[in-house]
C-alpha cells in the first residue's frame, strides 16, 4: 500500500495534539511551537520550514515517558534534577531519527533546551554551536510557556520578559526575529487564540513542501509501525504490543478467509488501536495495582481518544470505529459504546481477540505472565461472552 505524505502529516499532528491533552483540556503547546517556528524560518531558513514544522510538533517527544507535560511547565532548575528530563531533547532526537523522513528535524530536537551563552542542555553548546533550528525551537516553547501564563500576559508583557533573556537564552538574532513574528499583521493575536491556532495547523500543511517519505519505501505500513513505535514509548510495559497486536490481527483476518485488502485495513488499524494512550496520564497507565473507578474511567477514554486521532486521517476514516472498538465486548459489556454481537465492526472483534491475548501473554505489572496455551483456554472461556465465537475458535488453532 503506497502512503501519501498527506497521511504522515495528518497522523503527525493528531498524535501530537492528543499528547497535549492536559484533563481533557487540549494545550496546543506542540501546535503553538510548530506555527511560531515555522514562520520564524521563513525569514532565515526557508528550505527548511518543513523539518522545522515538524520538529515543533515533536520536539517534546522525548518526555512522552514522563510525568504529564512536565515539560510544558517547570523552570530550567528543574529540569536540572531530572535525568530524564536533562535528556529529553536527546531521547527525543532518537525518536525522530527512527522517523527516516525527520532526520533534519532531529538535530533541532536534539538542540532545543541548549542556551546561547552555554547554560542549557544537554551538551551546554554555545552560540552558533547550537543548530539552527534548535535555537527558533528554543524561542518558540518560551513564548508558548509565557503565551499560557494566566491570567494572560499582553504583548508588551512578553517583549519585556524575552528582552531580559537576550544574550543569556538565546541570541539577539532570535529575539528580533520573534519579535518581528509576532508584530507582523495580527500575528500574535491569533497564535493566542486556540481556535485560530487550530485553523492554521492544516493551512500551514498544505503549503509546505511534503516530507520526503522514499527512505520508508513510501509504504503505509512501515511508517503507521514507526507510530505505533511512538505511541508505545509512553508505556515501558506496553513495548512492542502494537506491533503485535497488528500481527495476530493479520494472521487472524487471513485464517478466517478475508481477503488480503481487508486484512491489511485491519491490520493498520491494529497498529493504532491504541493511539488513544498518547493521552491518558502517565501515573494511570504506569499505576501497578488495580485502578480506582474513577481512573479507570480515564482509562476507558483510550480507545474515544484513538478514534479522535484516526478521525483526523483522511486516508483512515474507515477504520475509525474497528480501531476504536477493541474493548468492546460481544455480550455489550464492553465499552466505550457497549456495542454487541454484529453490532461490532467485524475488525474490532478480531483485534479484541488479538489484543487480549498479547495482554495476556506480555509482561504487566499488575499479572503473571501466561503461556500461549494458557491464554487460548481463556479465550475458549470466555468465547461467546467477551469474544466472537468464532473468532475464538480461529485463534485457538493459529495462534
Ligand atoms: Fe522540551
Ligand atoms: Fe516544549
Ligand atoms: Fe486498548
Ligand atoms: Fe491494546
Amino acid at each position: 500500500m503506497k502512503v501519501k505524505a498527506r497521511f504522515f502529516s495528518e497522523l503527525m499532528t493528531a498524535l501530537s495534539l492528543m499528547m497535549d491533552l492536559d484533563e481533557s483540556r487540549k494545550l496546543y503547546h506542540a501546535w503553538r511551537v510548530a506555527i511560531l517556528a515555522e514562520r520564524m524560518s521563513q525569514e532565515i531558513l526557508p528550505e527548511y520550514r518543513t523539518q522545522i514544522f515538524y520538529a515543533g510538533l515533536l520536539h517534546d517527544i522525548g518526555a512522552i515517558s514522563l510525568p504529564d507535560h512536565v515539560t510544558h511547565y517547570t523552570d530550567i532548575k528543574e529540569h536540572f534534577k531530572n535525568p530524564i528530563l536533562f535528556n529529553h531533547g536527546r531521547k527525543g532526537a532518537q525518536i525522530a531519527r527512527e522517523i527516516g523522513p525527520l532526520s533534519l528535524a532531529a538535530d533541532m530536537i536534539m538542540d532545543h533546551h541548549e542556551h546561547w551563552d552555554g547554560g542549557g542542555y544537554p551538551r551546554g553548546l554555545k552560540g552558533n554551536n547550537i543548530n539552527l533550528g534548535g535555537q527558533i525551537l528554543r524561542i518558540a516553547d518560551t513564548f508558548d510557556i509565557l503565551a499560557r501564563v494566566r491570567p494572560p500576559l499582553d504583548l508588551n508583557d512578553i517583549k519585556t520578559i524575552l528582552a531580559s533573556r537576550r544574550g543569556s537564552e538565546f541570541s539577539d538574532l532570535m529575539f528580533e526575529l520573534m519579535i518581528y513574528t509576532l508584530e507582523s499583521g495580527s500575528f500574535f493575536e491569533e497564535i493566542i487564540d486556540d481556535t485560530k491556532v487550530s485553523e492554521m495547523v492544516p493551512q500551514i500543511i498544505s503549503s509546505l513542501p511534503p516530507v520526503d517519505l522514499s527512505s520508508c519505501n513510501n509504504d503505509l505500513r512501515k511508517v503507521v509501525k514507526i507510530f505505533a513505535q511512538v505511541i508505545d514509548a509512553k508505556h515501558s510495559y506496553t513495548a512492542g504490543h502494537s506491533e503485535r497486536v497488528a500481527n495476530y490481527t493479520y494472521q487472524l483476518a487471513k485464517a478466517m478467509g478475508l481477503s488480503e485488502g481487508e486484512a491489511e485495513r485491519f491490520e493498520i488499524a491494529a497498529y493504532l488501536h491504541d493511539a488513544g494512550k498518547v493521552a491518558i496520564p502517565k501515573h494511570i497507565l504506569d499505576k501497578p495495582a488495580a485502578l480506582t473507578i474513577d481512573e479507570f474511567k480515564l482509562m476507558k477514554r483510550h480507545p474515544v481518544y484513538t478514534m479522535e486521532i484516526i478521525s483526523m486521517v483522511s486516508e483512515l476514516k474507515d477504520l475509525v470505529r474497528i480501531a476504536g472498538g477493541h474493548h468492546e465486548r460481544y455480550d455489550g459489556r464492553g465499552y466505550p459504546d457497549g456495542a454487541s454481537g454484529q453490532n461490532i465492526p467485524l475488525g474490532a472483534r478480531i483485534m479484541s481477540v488479538a489484543d487480549a491475548f498479547d495482554a495476556m501473554t506480555s509482561l504487566r505489572p499488575y499479572q503473571k505472565i501466561k503461556s500461549k496455551d494458557e491464554a487460548k483456554e481463556v479465550l475458549a472461556e470466555n468465547a461467546g461472552s467477551q469474544f466472537d465465537p468464532e473468532i475464538s475458535k480461529v485463534a485457538i488453532q493459529v495462534l
